[in-house]
């Protein structure tokens, strides 16, 4: 059994399994070398050559228990044929979603359209590197894709007040994206990944009272359904408060806790394995720091099923080397 199945179906407190959000990303020098050939974001992950690459660069340097698929979770608005585009220090930029074609996309006409995000993480989960690690696949969850396909990029501290205006059109957006969502999380277990993990970005910025229609019900749906699969599945609902009450409804395998999160507080609520939580930009910092924050989840975690990994994705600026640092002080800490 892998290190992270062995926390996850076993409950083992005894190892730490590591791996990062953004692991294969814009701080390896590897990984900016590709990206300067390829200015078409979409493009490239549309290469599985490429995307499996990029995808294996963070497990060739590091001693990381899981690949995360190079990928995005705007692909999936990409499938339904609305465009998406990444501007350089922006972030992504959506044009509109055209509903009425979308509603008549059926399986194969998406699947077409990403095919080779599958190739990638069949080739992936077949290379020597992942032997007793874990491939992992990854989709946004409902409401942070209503967020981008709605508010066409990512959104300010706040949401808009008319965001809610058009009732029967957000309902069929997340009718559409329960469908397609779940073909997707179908089709990359089948091609090799073992793990989902459902990043809800934007649920901080939900009032408590919209939790239920927009975070709950719909990720509760995919949850449900990846379980039918016997795929662990991890949720990351990044920003809200309420994390007691999540697990109790949503019920994942893992859940994934955001740097704002106190550690202690989670574990006295939670009783399900937990992933995550350092910082990133504690790897910023100076090695002596590093090494006393990462020691202070793995101490607090210590007779908790935990998942080593940051509270958000790694920042670009990091040096690999603050990197294979925290991953040695994981790996070493008993
Ligand atoms: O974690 C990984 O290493 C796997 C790959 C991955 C990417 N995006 C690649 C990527 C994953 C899991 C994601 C998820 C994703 N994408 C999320 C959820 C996690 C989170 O960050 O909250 C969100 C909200 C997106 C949407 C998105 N994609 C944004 C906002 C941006 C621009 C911001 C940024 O970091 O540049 C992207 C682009 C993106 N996705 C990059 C990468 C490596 C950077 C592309 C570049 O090289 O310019």
């Amino acid at each position: 059994m892998t290190p992270i199945n062995k926390v996850i179906l076993d409950k083992n407190t005894s190892i730490n399994p590591i791996w990062i959000m953004r692991q294969a990303g814009r701080y390896l020098p590897e990984f900016r070398e590709i990206r300067s050939k390829n200015k078409d974001f979409i493009k490239l992950c549309l290469d599985e050559n490429l995307s499996s690459e990029i995808t294996l660069q963070p497990l060739k340097r590091f001693n990381l228990d899981a690949a995360i698929i190079f990928s995005d979770i705007l692909m999936l608005p990409y499938a339904l044929n609305q465009k998406v585009e990444f501007k350089k220090n922006f972030g992504p930029i959506l044009g509109d979603l055209d509903i009425s074609l979308a509603s008549k996309y059926d399986e194969i006409d998406f699947i077409r359209k990403i095919f080779p995000v599958y190739k990638a993480i069949k080739k992936v989960s077949n290379n020597d590197l992942l032997k007793e690690k874990n491939t992992i696949g990854f989709v946004g969850a409902p409401w942070t894709l209503l967020v981008y396909i709605l508010n066409k990029q990512s959104p300010k501290k706040k949401i808009k007040d008319n965001f809610f205006k058009d009732q029967f059109l957000i309902n069929r957006i997340l009718d559409l994206l329960d469908k397609f969502l779940k073909i997707h999380i179908k089709n990359q277990i089948e091609n090799g990944a073992n793990i989902i993990q459902i990043f809800d970005s934007w649920a901080g910025l939900l009032e408590g009272k919209d939790l239920p229609n927009y975070v709950y019900i719909p990720t509760l749906s995919l949850v449900d359904y990846v379980k039918s699969l016997n795929i662990p599945v991890i949720c990351f609902p990044r920003g809200i408060s309420n994390y007691k009450n999540y697990c109790e409804i949503v019920k994942p395998d893992v859940i994934g806790i955001d740097y704002d999160i106190d550690p202690k507080k989670i574990i006295k609520e939670i009783d399900i394995p937990v992933q995550g939580g350092l910082d990133p930009k504690t790897l910023l910092t100076d090695k002596e720091n590093l090494k006393k924050q990462a020691t202070r989840y793995l101490k607090i975690f210590k007779d908790h099923p935990y998942i080593f990994n940051l509270g958000h994705g790694v920042l670009p600026e990091t040096d690999p080397n603050m990197m294979e640092y925290l991953v040695n002080i994981v790996k070493d800490f008993k």
